[in-house]
């Protein structure tokens, strides 16, 4: 299973394996990661679950859809290296994923 570390805000890591097919969202919801709300249950309507990636994966990931970059318009304090965590279905080529949560999400 890939292996996605968590960084919580105040640096604190979280490394945990995540089954093919969850999105980044469930693995932190399903391992009681702190940091990710994930309050519209994935469905791109809450930014909750917002996350920076780290820059070296960033450009592995699929592009965003609209309804994702819109929703980001509105989460805290984006930078280009936003995603929403339950946009990113997790995949054998993303082990090693690390994502941070934003300062908000404590
Ligand atoms: S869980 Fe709500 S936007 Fe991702």
């Amino acid at each position: 299973m890939p292996k996605i570390t968590y960084i919580e805000h105040n640096g604190a890591p979280h490394k945990i394996e995540v089954s093919n097919g969850l999105t980044v969202m469930e693995g932190a919801v399903q391992n009681n990661i702190p940091g990710i709300d994930a309050d519209c249950g994935g469905s791109c309507a809450c930014a909750t679950c917002h996350v920076y990636v780290d820059k070296k994966w960033f450009k592995k990931l699929k592009k965003k859809e609209s309804a994702e970059e819109d929703m980001l318009d509105m989460a805290y304090e984006p930078n280009k290296f936003s995603r929403l965590s339950c946009q990113i279905t997790v995949a054998g080529e993303l082990d090693g994923l690390v994502v941070k949560m934003p300062s908000k999400q404590g």
